[in-house]
C-alpha cells in the first residue's frame, strides 16, 4: 500500500516517519514550499525527537518524498491520510477550511483515478464533521459515492508533541471511525496498523470523531484538578504530589473506569457533604476552587436535564423505580433521587414510589421517608399500574418483572441503563443515551 499525507505538520511529518519505518512508501503534501523543501533536502521541518534521523535516511533511499503536487500524490498512492490543521477561529470554533480544501483536491482527482482510492482523515475535527464537510466535498468533486466508489474513515491521532514516535509505536488506544458499511477502509487502515500491538476499537464515525475530543478534554479536566488540589494543599504547607501519588495508587476507584459512565447525578451521605466542606475551605485559605464548583453545577445540571425528560414525556402521573442515591442502599441523605421527586411534586405531577430497599424499611417505620411516605407502594408493580410515565432510579432486579410487562404507551425515561426488553410500543428515552 503506497501512501500519501496531506499536512507536512506534526502529525504528518510522525505519521510518515512512523508508516515509513514500517515499510510504506509515503508522499508528503503541503502547499508551503519551504517545509517541503525541507523534507526533500532531508531536514524535518518541525523539531521532534528522532524525526529528523528517520526523514534524512529515508529520503535518501528513497522510499519517502514530499511534494506539492496534489495531483501526482494522489494517482501514486492507495490511500490518503489527511492531516492539515484545524484552528480555533475567532470566536471558538472548529476551522475545517482546510480539512475541506484537501478534501476537494483529492475529490478533483478521483473524479479521474481508476483505481480504487481510500480518503482517511487524521485532523481533530467535531463530530458530525467528515459527514458534513468532507464527504460532500469528495464527492461533489469526484462525482463518486463515498463508501462505494472510494473508501473514507476516520482515524485520529493521539501523540504527545515530544514523544510522538514512543507514542504512535505504542498508543494507549487506537480508534477506527467506520462509515457505515465501508469495512474495506477499516481492512486498509488495520494492514497501515500491523506493527502495532495495540488493538484497534472500530467505532462509527461520529463516536470516533467526539471520542479525540473527549480524551483531550479529560486530560485537561486532570491537569486543572490536580493544579486546584495542589493549590489548596500549598495553603496549608501540605505536599500536593504525595497527595496525589497515594490518589493515583487506588487503581480501583481513583485510576480507574469508576465513576466515569455517564448517567445521573451524584449524591449520598458523602459527596456533596465533602464537596460542600473542602469549597468552604478554599474560601477560607483564599483559595479558589473553580474545578469543585464546576462539579457542584454540573451535578444540578444533571437533575434539571432529568426533569425535563420527565416533563417532555407529557404525561402526568410519573412512577419512580429506585429512589436511593444507588442500588443496594437504604441511605436516603442526599439523593439526587429525593430532589428529582420533590421537584416533580412542586411542579404538579403525581407520584408512585417504589425501592425495594426503602420500602421494606418504610414497611415498619413510616417516619423513614416521612415527607414522601405518601407515594410509597410496596411493588414495582404497584407503581407501573399507577403511572403513565415510569422513571427507572436503579437497577433492582425486583423492578425487571414490572418492566418487562408494561402496558403499551408507556413512557419511560431510563437514568441508569437497564437491559430489561419492554414493549415495542414503550416511548422509552435514555438520560445520555
Ligand atoms: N500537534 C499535535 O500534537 C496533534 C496531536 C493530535 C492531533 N492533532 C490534530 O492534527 C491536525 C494537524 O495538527 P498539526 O499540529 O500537525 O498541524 P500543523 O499546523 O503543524 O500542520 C498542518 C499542515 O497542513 C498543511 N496544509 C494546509 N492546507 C493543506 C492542503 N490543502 N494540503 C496539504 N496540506 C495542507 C499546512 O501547510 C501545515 O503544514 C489538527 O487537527 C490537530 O488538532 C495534533
Amino acid at each position: 500500500m503506497r501512501i500519501s499525507i496531506f499536512g507536512a505538520g506534526y502529525v504528518g511529518c510522525v505519521s510518515a516517519a512512523c508508516l515509513v519505518l514500517d515499510g510504506f512508501n509515503v508522499a508528503l503534501v503541503d502547499p508551503d514550499a519551504a517545509k517541503i523543501a525541507s523534507i526533500n533536502s532531508g531536514k524535518s521541518p518541525i523539531y521532534e525527537p528522532g524525526l529528523n534521523e528517520i526523514i534524512k535516511s529515508f529520503i535518501t533511499n528513497g522510499m519517502l518524498s514530499a511534494t506539492q503536487q496534489y495531483e501526482q500524490a494522489v494517482l501514486d498512492s492507495d490511500l490518503s491520510l489527511c492531516c492539515p490543521g484545524t484552528p480555533s477561529r475567532e470566536d471558538g470554533s472548529l476551522e475545517t477550511n482546510y480539512v475541506k480544501d484537501v478534501a476537494e483536491q483529492i475529490g478533483s482527482v478521483l473524479k479521474h483515478k481508476k483505481a480504487f482510492h481510500i480518503v482517511v482523515i487524521r485532523s481533530t475535527v467535531l463530530p458530525g464533521t467528515v459527514e458534513a464537510v468532507v464527504i460532500p466535498a469528495l464527492e461533489e468533486k469526484s462525482g463518486k459515492k463515498a463508501g462505494i466508489d472510494f473508501g473514507i474513515a476516520y482515524y485520529p491521532e493521539f501523540l504527545r508533541e515530544g514523544t510522538a514516535i514512543a507514542d504512535y509505536k505504542d498508543p494507549g488506544a487506537i480508534v477506527f471511525g467506520q462509515y457505515k458499511d465501508d469495512t474495506k477502509s477499516i481492512e486498509a487502515l488495520n494492514a497501515l496498523c500491523k506493527n502495532i500491538a495495540t488493538k484497534p476499537h472500530v467505532i462509527p464515525l461520529r463516536s470516533a470523531e467526539i471520542v479525540k475530543y473527549t480524551n483531550n478534554c479529560w486530560h485537561a479536566v486532570k491537569i486543572s484538578f490536580s493544579n486546584e488540589i495542589g493549590n489548596l494543599c500549598k495553603s496549608v504547607d501540605i505536599d500536593s504530589h504525595e497527595v496525589m501519588e497515594v490518589l493515583c495508587s487506588d487503581k480501583r476507584l481513583n485510576i480507574s473506569s469508576a465513576y466515569m459512565k455517564p448517567g445521573f447525578a451524584y449524591g449520598g451521605s458523602c459527596l456533596p457533604k465533602d464537596l460542600r466542606a473542602l469549597r468552604h475551605f478554599g474560601k477560607m485559605e483564599n483559595v479558589a476552587t473553580p474545578m469543585l464548583d464546576a462539579a457542584v453545577s454540573a451535578n444540578e445540571y444533571q437533575l434539571l436535564r432529568a426533569f425535563q425528560l420527565v416533563k417532555k414525556t407529557g404525561k402526568k402521573k410519573i412512577g419512580i423505580l429506585g429512589i436511593t442515591f444507588k442500588s443496594d442502599t437504604d441511605d436516603l441523605r442526599e439523593s439526587p433521587l429525593v430532589a428529582l421527586a420533590e421537584k416533580l411534586l412542586g411542579k404538579g405531577f403525581e407520584l408512585a414510589i417504589y425501592d425495594p430497599n426503602v420500602s421494606a424499611k418504610f414497611a415498619s417505620d413510616h417516619n423513614y421517608i416521612s415527607h414522601l411516605a405518601g407515594y410509597m407502594k410496596s411493588s414495582a408493580g404497584d407503581v407501573v399500574s399507577f403511572s403513565d410515565a415510569v422513571v427507572i432510579g436503579n437497577k433492582a432486579k425486583e423492578n425487571d418483572a414490572a418492566l418487562e410487562t408494561m402496558p403499551e404507551g408507556m413512557s419511560v425515561v431510563d437514568l441508569v441503563r437497564v437491559k430489561v426488553p419492554m414493549h415495542s410500543s414503550v416511548a422509552y428515552e435514555g438520560l445520555v443515551w
